[in-house]
């Protein structure tokens, strides 16, 4: 079913951001499909509404559906909104990323507490004006704490549950893409204080931030970043990875989302 809609209930459901590697969620029966316009464009694809396991939920891909949006053409601010306009009461954004230190192997799950943003000239604010309309508010968040504690708590509660090795940290270092970094790029974010590299962290956590939305950030390293092993980065070694390891992702998007709901 698809609806056009302006403002859907607000039912205060956990919305789910898949990324490369989750452009459907297994497991979820479609109640409806939002197709949501904003006054920041068009969202990645339809806002999906449905049942996980019993639960509902909201689920958006991040790169459409099949996968053709690549990161600095995403339009986070658009999905953000229409997330917000379907009635998510918090956003869970699943990023694949590179691992920097030794804790990020492929397939290591880690659920990040800090971010740097390197990106640039994406709309990453709902802070400017749109046409003729005038800026109201607040246009300066706080965002010392990028990534809402207690959602980093309960996926963190959640991977424990399911016996999910998950690392309880990490400053995700969000670069431009769509390449890969060169190798001294990769030391210099190591020395910046980066754990993990991924080009769809940011603006997305900001925005959330704007918003008032609960946001964290679940990532899945699917290869050594750049410099960091012996050999370049292959398309196929990050399909392994991705295979080993979005099995992880979604036993711990399983456990929390009837947990969230709950609290
Ligand atoms: N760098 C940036 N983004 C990524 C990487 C990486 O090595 N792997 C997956 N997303």
């Amino acid at each position: 079913m698809t609806a056009d809609v302006k403002v859907a209930a607000g039912a205060g459901e956990t919305a789910i951001v898949g990324g490369t590697g989750l452009t459907e969620l297994e497991g979820l029966a479609v109640v409806q499909e939002l197709a949501i316009d904003t006054p920041w464009g068009e969202p990645s694809g339809p806002v999906v509404r449905g049942d996980f396991r019993g639960h509902p939920v909201l689920f958006l891909a991040r790169h459409g559906h099949p996968h053709h949006i690549p990161p600095h053409q995403v339009n986070y601010r658009a999905n953000l909104w229409a997330l917000r306009e379907a009635g998510a009461a918090r956003v869970i954004g699943v990023n694949a990323v590179g691992g920097i230190t030794s804790a990020m192997g492929p397939a290591r799950i880690a659920v990040p507490h800090q971010v740097i943003d390197y990106t640039w000239g994406r709309g990453h604010t709902y802070f400017e004006q749109v046409g003729d309309a005038l800026l109201e508010g607040v246009t300066h968040i706080d965002f010392t704490f990028p990534y809402d504690e207690s959602l980093r708590q309960a996926l963190l509660a959640a991977a424990a549950r399911r016996q999910v090795m998950a690392v309880d940290y990490g400053v995700y270092g969000a670069t431009q893409g769509p390449r890969l970094e060169s190798a001294a790029e990769v030391t210099r974010l190591e020395r910046d204080g980066c754990d993990l590299v991924g080009m769809t962290g940011m603006p997305e956590a900001a925005l959330a931030a704007e918003l008032g939305l609960p946001y964290a950030c679940l990532a899945l390293s699917v290869n050594w970043a750049a410099g960091k092993s012996d050999h370049i980065i292959t398309m196929e070694e990050i399909g392994q990875a991705l295979a080993e390891g979005m099995s992880g992702v979604k036993a711990i998007l399983e456990e929390v989302i009837p947990a969230l709901k709950a609290s």
